[in-house]
């Protein structure tokens, strides 16, 4: 989903459909710069111009899931978890109050600063789960995250995961090319229109880390 608000920012932004309720969509966001500045200014009451759903999700597969999310990359995970068998839920994030709850399943949290859950890294959490339990898994947060998650991943289990990537968005549609994610093999995907979801073996990881070191 994208949300516009003129005379500023000129793009619109993209943001995660949280969950929803009949005609109604929740985004949960945080403010990192302008754009969402603006959204967070925002009444109630207050019209905004959106444009979305946009490019492809999760593929709903049958069976148990794990779900990891680091940060705001779990802003998707409550209606993800409505809509499959979810298993277990692993979040992780810098402090507490950039935490998101998914009530209703479980959950188990870690802060780097301890002030939820164990103190350290998600990848910390990973130590102890029976990844043959999970049919399918859901990963998304920062991009060196993701990365350390992927390689303490047994190959079967890589086989099954799913990643929810970020990148900065012009168009929202394909045309721009604003939003290329280096591809397994050579070439880009477009976050917007091939993903936002991939398959983690559709990602070349280590030219995409280089990128956002470069
Ligand atoms: C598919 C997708 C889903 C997203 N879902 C959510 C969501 O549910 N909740 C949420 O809070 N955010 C989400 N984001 C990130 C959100 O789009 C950005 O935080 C927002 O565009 C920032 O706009 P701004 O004008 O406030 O900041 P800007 O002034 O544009 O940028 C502020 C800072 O944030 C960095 N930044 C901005 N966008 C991104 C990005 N996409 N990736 C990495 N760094 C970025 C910039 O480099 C800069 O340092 C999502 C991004 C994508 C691509
Ligand atoms: S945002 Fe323009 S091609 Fe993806």
């Amino acid at each position: 989903m994208e949300v516009s608000h003129s005379p500023f920012p000129v793009t619109r932004r993209p943001f995660t459909i949280s969950s929803t309720s009949g005609d109604s969509v929740e985004i949960i966001f945080e403010v990192v710069g302008r754009g969402t500045e603006i959204l967070a200014e925002t009444e109630e009451g207050q019209s905004l111009r959106l444009l979305g759903p946009l490019g492809c999700g999760y593929r709903l597969n049958p069976g148990n899931w794990l779900l990891i999310g680091g940060g705001l990359g779990a802003a998707g995970f409550p209606g993800l978890a409505a809509s499959i068998d979810c298993g277990l839920v692993l979040l992780g994030a810098a402090s507490r109050d950039r935490l998101l709850t998914i009530p209703g399943f479980e959950t188990v949290t870690i802060t780097e600063d301890g002030s939820s859950g164990r103190k350290g890294l998600i990848t910390d959490l990973l130590e102890s789960v029976q990844w043959d339990s999970f049919s399918s898994i859901a990963l998304c947060g920062p991009v060196p995250m993701m990365k350390a998650v992927i390689g303490m991943m047994p190959a079967e289990a890589r086989a099954n995961a799913q990643v929810s990537a970020e990148a900065r968005m012009g168009c929202g549609w394909g045309a721009c090319e604003g939003c290329s994610v280096p591809k397994a093999g050579g070439g880009f995907l477009k976050c917007c229109s091939d993903g936002p979801v991939f398959s983690v073996d559709s990602i070349d990881w280590e030219r995409w880390e280089g990128i956002h070191h470069g």
